[in-house]
């Protein structure tokens, strides 16, 4: 497929970048990467009301002036610390190989085996705590704040296809390959490097332009009619369940598909595999505004009203 990123992707500048950053970068799953995190907050706290704007706004420390996608990448800091260790099994999910399911009650535990500790599981945890924000009967062990941030990066996560992947290949962590010309692997290319590239390629490297590319395209694009039915959800404890089946669905279809140990990805697999992307983490974004409004509110009713 000829596309106009060929040129651009040849510069020295860009090579010289890459080399760049594949030296920073840390490899290990890691979630979407803070690019992924920081649009997903960035989305989700344009479309809250104003009653979950508020109380966002004063569980946010001052220092961040009312910017939750500042500190949406925090659990991804805080996970190696001795204090946080617990919550290292909740960025993902382990499916069995080849099965391209998700079931809660096989699925959702940590390597020891112990229940709800996964991402599906925490989205829960952190729901509920914050429903009693609103009831006023906070249990005083949980941290509210922490509660916020934990749920406001596992949603972007769940969201990730590669995140509710398989067992013995970690998400696509061990599947080894080349990005273009730099090495990789499968996990990694859809944490970061097609959202890199994207921004490289057709946003001059500038992510406020990537999204509000992604938020024209559900306020009145290409996903304008899908957007209720991201939101639907019955029960809001309960919803993340969906969300993680849609990721291994994808894994499944567009992730592994194809894909072998050692291969280079490139062209073809970076234009089929944006726009799921793209959609992805704008659906981590509108069901996040969609947990926080229904949350922090007192109705369900208008969730979207905000995004005009
Ligand atoms: C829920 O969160 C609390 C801390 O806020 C933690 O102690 C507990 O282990 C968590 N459980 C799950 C399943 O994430
Ligand atoms: C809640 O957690 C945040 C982030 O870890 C911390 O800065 C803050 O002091 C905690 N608040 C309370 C009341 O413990
Ligand atoms: C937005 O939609 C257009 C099609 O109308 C598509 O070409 C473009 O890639 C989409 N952009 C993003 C960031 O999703």
């Amino acid at each position: 497929m000829g596309r106009f990123g060929g040129l651009e992707r040849l510069s020295p500048f860009r090579f010289v970048l890459s080399v760049g950053l594949v030296l920073v970068l840390v490899p290990g799953a890691l979630g979407w990467s803070k690019e992924g995190h920081i649009m997903t907050c960035r989305i989700a706290q344009s479309l809250l009301e104003p009653e979950a704007a508020h109380a966002v706004e004063n569980l946010l420390p001052h220092h961040v002036n009312g910017d939750l996608s500042t500190l949406c990448t925090w659990p991804d800091q805080i996970r190696h610390w001795y204090k946080y260790h617990w919550t290292s099994s909740l960025h993902f999910i382990d499916t069995p190989d080849e099965a391209c399911t998700f079931k809660v009650s096989r699925d959702c535990h940590d390597p020891q085996g112990l229940k709800n500790m996964c991402v599906v599981g925490a989205i829960q945890n952190f729901t509920s705590q914050l429903l009693h924000y609103r009831e006023g009967t906070a249990d005083r062990r949980y941290n509210m704040t922490e509660a916020l941030l934990f749920l406001s990066h596992f949603m972007g996560d769940v969201h990730q296809p590669m995140h509710v992947g398989f067992t013995s290949d970690k998400g696509g962590n061990t599947i080894d390959l080349r990005w273009f010309r730099h090495k990789s692997n499968l996990h990694h290319v859809w944490d970061r490097e097609i959202i890199l590239t994207a921004l490289a390629d057709y946003y001059d490297k500038d992510m406020d332009l990537l999204l509000q590319h992604i938020m024209t395209n559900f306020t009145d694009g290409i996903w304008y009619d899908d957007v209720s039915s991201w939101k639907d959800c019955n029960n809001l404890l309960t919803c993340s369940n969906k969300y993680a089946t849609e990721s291994i669905n994808l894994a499944c279809k567009w992730g592994y598909q194809g894909v072998k140990a050692g291969e280079t990805l490139a062209d073809d697999y970076f234009d089929s595999r944006m726009p799921i992307v793209m959609k992805r983490i704008a659906q981590g974004g509108v069901r996040l505004a969609m947990i926080l409004n229904r949350a922090f509110g007192d109705s369900d009713k208008g969730e979207f009203a905000a995004a005009t």
